[in-house]
C-alpha cells in the first residue's frame, strides 16, 4: 500500500513511462520518484518486450534497474538519448529546476544535456513560484575547497544573496561523497531572483564541478496527485 505522497510519485512515474516507445534510448534519473519510474519501466519492458537502451544517472539507479532485469549501458556507449526522465527538488513555472538533493546532479545534468527531451516526475510539493527555498547543491572538488567556498561567498555577496552558512553535506555522520568522489556544499539562499546570473557565476568558479540549477533543460513536468491524477506543466 502506498502513502499519499508515494501514490503521487507513482502517478507521475506512470505518466512518464507511458511516453516510452519501443527502440528508445533512455536516461534514468535518481531519487525516490525515479525509483517508481524505474519500477514502472521494468514492468512495461517485461510485459511488452520493449527493446530499449538505458543509461543511469547514478550507481543507485543502475543497481535498482539491473535488479529489476533492465540492462544498463554507459552513456557513452549509447552516445545520445531520446528521453531522460528524472525527479527534481523544485520546479518553477518556467520549468527551471533545483536538483541534487540526492547528490547526483552532476551525472543527471550530463545525462539530461545529452537527451532530446527531459521529462521531470514529481509530486505537488516540488512546484514553487520561485526557486531557492530548497538548498542549492554545489558539487566541488575536495582540493582547495576552502578557497572555492570563499569564491562562492563572494559571488553570493555580489548578487546580494543570503549570507547564511554553506553546509558541507554529511550523510550518516560522515562527509558525503558523490559518485565522482567529490563533496557537496548546500547553499541556503531562501530565494534566487536571478537564476541565470547565479548559475553563470557558479560555473565560472574553478573548483565548482556542477551546481543544481537546471535552467531551460526540462521540456515537460508531470506532477502526480495522490488520487492518481497528473498535471502537465510545459
Ligand atoms: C538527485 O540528486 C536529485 O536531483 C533528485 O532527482 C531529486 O532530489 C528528487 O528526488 P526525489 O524524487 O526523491 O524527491
Amino acid at each position: 500500500d502506498l502513502s499519499p505522497a508515494e501514490a503521487a510519485k507513482d502517478a507521475a512515474a506512470r505518466a512518464a513511462i507511458a511516453l516510452v516507445q519501443d527502440g528508445m534510448r533512455l536516461g534514468l534519473g535518481t531519487g525516490s520518484t525515479a525509483v517508481f519510474m524505474v519500477h514502472r519501466l521494468a514492468e512495461r519492458v517485461r510485459a511488452e518486450g520493449l527493446r530499449l537502451r538505458c543509461a543511469a544517472t547514478s550507481r543507485a539507479t543502475c543497481d535498482l534497474a539491473e535488479s529489476l532485469g533492465l540492462r544498463i549501458e554507459e552513456l557513452d556507449e549509447i552516445g545520445w538519448l531520446d528521453l531522460t526522465i528524472d525527479g527534481a527538488d523544485e520546479i518553477d513555472p518556467d520549468l527551471n529546476l533545483i536538483k541534487g538533493g540526492g547528490g547526483a546532479h552532476l551525472r543527471e545534468k550530463i545525462t539530461a544535456a545529452a537527451s532530446d527531451r527531459m521529462v521531470v516526475v514529481a509530486d505537488p510539493t516540488k512546484v514553487v513560484e520561485q526557486l531557492g527555498a530548497f538548498h542549492l547543491p554545489v558539487e566541488v572538488i575536495p582540493f582547495g575547497m576552502q578557497t572555492t567556498r570563499t569564491h562562492i561567498q563572494r559571488l553570493l555577496d555580489s548578487l546580494e544573496l543570503s549570507r547564511r552558512p554553506m553546509l558541507l553535506r554529511q550523510r550518516d555522520g560522515q562527509l558525503f561523497r558523490t559518485d565522482e568522489g567529490n563533496v557537496i556544499l548546500d547553499l541556503s539562499l531562501e530565494a534566487i531572483p536571478e537564476c541565470e546570473a547565479l548559475a553563470a557565476g557558479l560555473s565560472a568558479i574553478p573548483g565548482v564541478v556542477e551546481h543544481g540549477l537546471f535552467l531551460g533543460m526540462c521540456d515537460l513536468a508531470l506532477i502526480g496527485s495522490p488520487d492518481g491524477r497528473v498535471i502537465e506543466m510545459t
